[in-house]
């Protein structure tokens, strides 16, 4: 049998960003994307946010085409608020270890084993796993949102850290929590922080509520994204040591930039010494080359059955009228 046929590579432009600005207007397309980009994603972008401001955007979108740079999700959560229009991503194995890690039938076996109990799902699920759910949640209005179920028993999911986090701020110690991890935010080192700290002992601490309680313990701050940006520019601290993924200080040196400042930013140790842990294995592999093809072919599309799409919408809902 003869070799299969070698494909020969896709020929692309030089000028890639150039070209990507051209099809975005060709194909009335927005660009929607997360703050764990690459730098040049999140400056093509026509909007950069959290994963909360990304659903609010999603849903004030008035293009034929909505094309998402973060993960699968983020596009599905898109895709459920605007069923009428193509929802793209540039690569479709962008997932997460969250939502991965939840799958809807060990999830509804769950809930099962909790009779009565409401179910407050982070965002960072899959769509079938929000049609399960009552309310959804953002790292940014988790503890919000768990007021709405104010003396009621509640399961959360599918993040085991932000669980907790959020029951320590909300003075819950009932809440029933789905043991899923970030790999990302699971790997900084409690005591690679504490030594950080040490040699640098005017530096603030921000962390993402996705790390361990023992990282959270040493933080100044705990934040979403925006949050971690926010307190970044504002804080009179000249260095930062920060515990989420690194996408992040982008928003942050541009912010600065801007009112002619500069900060020393430093990472959170990883517990492996010398690794790029802080960089979202999956969010990366959306690149400005397969965001070019992704704008000129309109695939790959993020699609959710309709009945799925249906039920998971009511809890979105929600958390947006909540939310605003
Ligand atoms: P936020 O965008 O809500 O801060 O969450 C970070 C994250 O891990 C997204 O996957
Ligand atoms: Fe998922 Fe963590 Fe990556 Fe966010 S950073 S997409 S939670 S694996």
């Amino acid at each position: 049998m003869p070799p299969p046929a070698l494909r020969a590579p896709e020929s692309l432009p030089t000028d890639l960003e150039g070209e990507i600005r051209r099809l975005k207007d060709e194909q009335n397309a927005v660009l929607l994307a997360h703050y764990y980009q690459e730098d040049e994603i999140q400056d093509l972008a026509d909007f950069v946010g959290d994963s909360l401001a990304l659903v609010q955007a999603a849903k004030r979108v008035d293009r034929d085409v909505i094309v998402f740079c973060g993960v699968h999700f983020m596009a599905e959560t898109a895709k459920i608020l605007n069923p009428t229009r193509k929802v793209v991503v540039p690569d479709l194995e962008a997932g997460c270890s969250l939502a991965d890690g939840c799958p809807p039938d060990e999830f509804r076996a769950f809930i099962e084993a909790h009779p009565g109990a409401k179910v407050l799902s982070y965002i960072n699920t899959s769509a079938e796993v929000k049609a399960l759910s009552d309310l959804i949640c953002t790292s940014s209005n988790a503890v919000g949102m768990l007021k709405h179920f104010e003396g009621q028993k509640v399961i959360f999911a599918p993040d085991r850290h932000l669980g907790r986090w959020v029951a320590k701020e909300s003075g819950r110690d009932d809440l029933i929590i789905w043991p899923g991890i970030c790999i990302v935010h699971e790997q900084f080192s409690a005591r690679g922080l504490a030594e950080l700290k040490m040699r640098h002992p005017d530096a603030e601490v921000l962390a993402h509520p996705e790390c361990d309680d023992a990282v959270l313990a040493q933080a100044d701050h705990v934040a979403s994204t925006t949050g971690i940006i926010r307190r970044a520019v504002e804080s009179p601290a000249e260095t930062l040591i920060i515990a989420t993924e690194d996408g992040v200080f982008h928003q942050i040196e541009r912010k600065l930039e801007a009112e002619g400042r500069r900060k020393t930013i430093l990472q959170a140790p990883g517990m492996d010494e010398g690794c790029s842990c802080n960089r979202c294995p999956f969010m990366r592999l959306n690149t400005l080359e397969k965001l070019y093809l992704c704008l000129r072919d309109l695939e790959p599309e993020v699609t959710v059955p309709e009945d799925v799409r249906v039920r998971a919408l009511e809890p979105i809902e929600l958390m947006l009228e909540l939310s605003a």
